[in-house]
Formats: structure tokens, C-alpha cells, sequence
């Protein structure tokens, strides 16, 4: 396969011997001595590598992304621009580069041209919520002040011109299909392929674990599976979305799991990770079971033209093991448009860019005082994303009151016996989780839970 995408405003076509699974970062440096862009973690935490993308195949157009975890083929029919591309062909610089001399945003300099693709990204899509964009970039010595100080002085500058990219044409590939039906022919021919969605799991397995991967199936540049349909009362998102093009969505229709998302990994890991991903790789800590879960989600699954559907729940097994023959694959999973209420609460060490340590979802229906209906769904306390059953139990057909609180109370541990690990311990995952729902109930009085969102 040829792989062919604009680097700099140039076009770039790649031959088959390339390896599938090299990197973005390997290439620009190793390769073409583009040394701007900064290897730091090689593992989409620092955001040392950030690039800026034009991607024609998702709503969000320009994205920020990590180039370390970034495969070339994940780039075909795209534009990628490096801190070498952003300047303009005489030299001038761009509004944010001014800005960040003029601000003082640069010491070491080691992650700056990583800022600046983010902020250069921002500049571009008009975002002026600079700390969300930019909590995915880390900076050891400047502070992020004069940084922040520098994305908003230049909030007001004209898009220089030379960085409109045109995406190139390209050919098709059978390593990158371009609808579920091609897709899911390759992959019932090669069912020992591994599927790559965002690669924000999967590229960790090449940079990290050095693991050889001889196979690889891209899902990006699957139209069908990027949509996301809405029904009367369902919504159907395909596999490939990501957590960035999901969220305008969820913000419509369910806000406490779209301010879940605000906070899963970074901006230029919501702009890679899929939901297709997220459930496939069956992680007990995963973001997106638990809620799916609370929502009463189907799962969509198909094999060749075989599609089979199932509760959401059903498809985590065990620890690592997941309801999925060789050559199925995740389609979609459908959600309903409405919840009385979902909340969804994610425990983390940090606010931002961090992995859950307890991650709980809730969704109950109140008629008249009694709770009616209960789906109450937990990461991080079990090997797989749980339902809380025995909690359910307790709470169903009684009035939602400060004693079910106290009936509920010993039901937690029939339902869950968390482990002990760097994150928390088995007793405060408990703890948390019993917290949690006397959140839920204390939230349903009208009162003010979250310390982030207390004002004097
Ligand atoms: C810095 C960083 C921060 C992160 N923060 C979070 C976080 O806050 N919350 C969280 O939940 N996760 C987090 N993650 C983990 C990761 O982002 C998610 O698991 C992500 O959703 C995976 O999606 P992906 O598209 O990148 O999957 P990939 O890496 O492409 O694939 C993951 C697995 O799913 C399989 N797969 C992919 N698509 C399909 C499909 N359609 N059908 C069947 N199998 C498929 C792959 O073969 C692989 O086994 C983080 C990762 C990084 C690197
Ligand atoms: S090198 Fe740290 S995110 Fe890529
Ligand atoms: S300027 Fe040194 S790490 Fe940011």
C-alpha cells in the first residue's frame, strides 16, 4: 500500500515496504530530520510530540495529536503540519510564536514546539478554553502562566494563510478500509489482524512493550463507522468516533458523561481514542463502560455480513476476556437519547489526564419518591466494567431516602471486591464507591457536591 499524506504543505507518498507500524515521531526524525517535534515520553502523556492535523474525514477538521502513538497508514488522505511548518515562507512567525516570545512562554524550550502545534490548533478552531487544550502538553520549567498569557493575546490574530492545507487525494487501501462492509471483509479473510482504531492503546504496545505487530487493520477512514445517528429516541455512534467528536453530542444529551469525557486522557487523546477502542480493549478501567452501561447500552458486533447485538454488560467476560470470535468487530453501540438522570463520577489522582482509580455511573428512575428503575455501573472495583446488582436490589421499590443509603450500605461489598493497587486501595475503592451514591442522592436534594463548582 502507498501511504500518502501532506507534510508541510508537501505532498508525501510512502512506499509499501514502509512498516505499518511506524510511528509519526520515528518518521519525521529518524527519517526526514524534522527535529523540531520532541520525543518525551513516547506514550501520548506529555505532549512533547504534538503535531497539528487536518483530517477531511472528522467534523472537528484541524486536531492536535500525539505523534508517537500516531502510525503513518493513520494518515493517509490527511495533512500534517510539524513546529517547521508553522512558520510562514519568509520567515515571519506565527501570531502564537510572537506571542510566546513576547510573553516569556519558553524556557528550556524542550516542550515548546509541542505547545505550540496545541496552540497553534487552537488558534485555528477559535477554542479560548486554553486550559483543556493545553492539559495534555507538560511544561518542567516555565509554568504554565505565560503560556496560557501567550494563547490569549494571540486569541484575536488573523489564520496566516499559508497554513491552509488541502488534504491530498489518495487511493484506496486494504489497509485502511473505507466502510464497515470493506472492513469487515479483510478482516473475516485475516482474522488473526489486529484492529487499530486510535492507536492509543495499540501504540503503546509498539513504543512500550516492543511488541511486533505483522497484521494491522486501520478503522479511520471508515465513513459509516465515524457516524454518529440519531433515531427518535436512540443514538447509534459507530465504532470509530472518537471521544473529541462525541462530545458535542454527549453535552446535548447526557452532560455529566460529556463532563467525563472533558476529563478522559488529554486533548489530543480524546482527538485518536475511539469508543470502538475504549470497549473493545475490555479494560476494567475504561471510561466508557461503566456510563454505557448506567445507559442500558446494546452493543453492536459483526463478522463478515453476520451482526449480532447484545446489553452492553454481557460482552466483558472476565479480566482480558471479552464476548468477541476472531474476525468480529465492534459496528456501534447504541445509547438512548434520554436518562431521568445520569451521573457519572470519575475518581482520579490528578483532574485532568489521568487514568480512573474508581469510575462510577449511575442512572436511576424516581416516581413519586420510589425508585422505580436502577442501573448503577462501576470501573476500577472489579476485573471487568460491573453492574452494582445487590445495590440495585436494595434501592429498587423502596423510597430514595437517607435509609436507603443505609440499606444499600451492605450490599456494596456482595457486589464488588476491588484490589489494592498504586491507585487505591481495596477499602477506600469501597469507601469511594458508598460515597459516591450518597453523591448521587445529597445532588438529588439540590446540593452542591462538586469543590470545583463551590463559589462563596
Ligand atoms: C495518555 C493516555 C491517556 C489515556 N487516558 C484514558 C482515560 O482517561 N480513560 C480511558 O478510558 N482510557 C484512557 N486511555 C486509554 C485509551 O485512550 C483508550 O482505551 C482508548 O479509547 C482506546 O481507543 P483507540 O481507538 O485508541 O484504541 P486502539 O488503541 O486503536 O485499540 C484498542 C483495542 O481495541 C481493539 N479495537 C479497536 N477498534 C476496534 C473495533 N472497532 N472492534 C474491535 N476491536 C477494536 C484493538 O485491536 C485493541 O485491542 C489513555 C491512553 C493514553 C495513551
Ligand atoms: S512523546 Fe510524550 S506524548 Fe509523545
Ligand atoms: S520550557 Fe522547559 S519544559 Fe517547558
Amino acid at each position: 500500500m502507498t501511504i500518502s499524506f501532506h507534510l508541510n504543505g508537501d505532498r508525501v507518498d510512502l512506499s509499501p515496504e514502509v512498516a505499518p507500524t511506524t510511528t509519526l515521531l520515528q518518521y519525521l526524525r529518524d527519517q526526514r530530520g524534522l527535529t523540531g517535534t520532541k520525543e518525551g515520553c513516547n506514550e501520548g502523556d506529555c505532549g512533547a510530540c504534538t503535531v497539528m492535523v487536518t483530517d477531511p474525514d472528522s467534523p472537528q477538521g484541524v486536531k492536535a495529536l500525539n505523534a508517537c502513538i500516531l502510525f503513518l497508514p493513520q494518515l493517509h488522505g490527511k495533512s500534517v503540519r510539524t513546529v517547521e511548518g508553522m512558520a510562514g515562507p519568509d520567515g515571519q512567525m506565527h501570531p502564537v510564536q510572537q506571542a510566546m516570545v513576547d510573553q516569556h512562554g519558553s524556557q528550556c524550550g524542550f516542550c515548546t514546539p509541542g505547545f505550540i502545534a496545541s496552540m497553534v490548533t487552537a488558534h485555528m478552531t477559535g477554542r479560548k478554553d486554553h486550559d483543556t487544550v493545553l492539559a495534555g502538553n507538560l511544561c518542567r520549567c516555565t509554568g504554565y502562566a505565560p503560556i496560557v498569557r501567550a494563547a490569549q493575546a494571540a486569541e484575536g490574530a488573523a489564520i496566516p494563510d499559508w497554513l491552509t492545507d488541502t488534504p491530498p487525494e489518495v487511493a484506496a487501501s486494504t489497509l485502511a478500509p473505507e466502510s464497515s462492509d470493506e472492513l469487515a471483509a479483510i478482516y473475516a479473510a485475516q482474522p488473526d489482524a489486529t484492529l487499530i482504531g486510535g492507536a492509543t492503546d495499540v501504540g503503546l504496545w509498539v513504543t512500550k512493550q516492543l511488541r511486533q505487530l505483522d497484521r494491522v487493520i486501520f478503522t479511520n477512514r471508515c465513513a459509516d463507522l465515524k457516524r454518529i445517528e440519531s433515531g427518535a429516541d436512540t443514538l447509534r455512534i459507530g465504532a470509530a468516533v472518537t471521544m473529541a467528536e462525541l462530545l458535542p453530542t454527549l453535552k446535548a444529551h447526557h452532560p455529566s458523561y460529556a463532563a467525563m469525557v472533558t476529563r478522559y486522557g488529554s486533548e489530543q487523546v480524546r482527538q485518536a481514542a475511539t469508543i470502538g477502542g475504549n470497549i473493545a480493549n475490555g479494560s476494567p478501567i475504561g471510561d466508557n463502560p461503566p456510563a454505557l452501561i448506567a445507559l442500558g447500552a446494546t452493543l453492536h458486533l459483526r463478522h463478515g455480513d453476520t451482526r449480532r447485538e447484545m446489553p452492553i454488560e454481557d460482552f466483558f467476560l472476565d479480566y482480558g476476556k471479552q464476548d468477541r470470535a476472531p474476525g468480529e468487530f465492534v459496528e456501534a453501540v447504541t445509547i438512548p437519547k434520554h436518562a431521568q438522570r445520569l451521573a457519572c463520577y470519575k475518581l482520579s489522582k490528578r483532574f485532568d489526564q489521568d487514568i480512573s482509580a474508581v469510575l462510577g455511573c449511575f442512572n436511576l428512575s424516581v416516581e413519586g419518591g420510589i425508585v422505580t428503575g436502577a442501573r448503577i455501573a462501576f470501573g476500577g472495583m472489579a476485573g471487568i466494567p460491573k453492574r452494582a446488582a445487590h445495590v440495585e436490589a436494595a434501592l429498587i421499590g423502596q423510597p430514595f431516602d437517607e435509609a436507603a443509603l443505609a440499606r444499600a450500605a451492605p450490599e456494596w461489598s456482595k457486589d464488588f471486591a476491588p484490589m489494592s493497587d498504586m491507585r487505591a486501595s481495596a477499602d477506600y475503592r469501597l469507601a469511594a464507591a458508598r460515597n459516591m451514591l450518597r453523591r448521587y442522592w445529597l445532588e438529588a436534594q439540590g446540593a452542591a457536591t462538586n469543590v470545583r463548582e463551590v463559589r462563596a
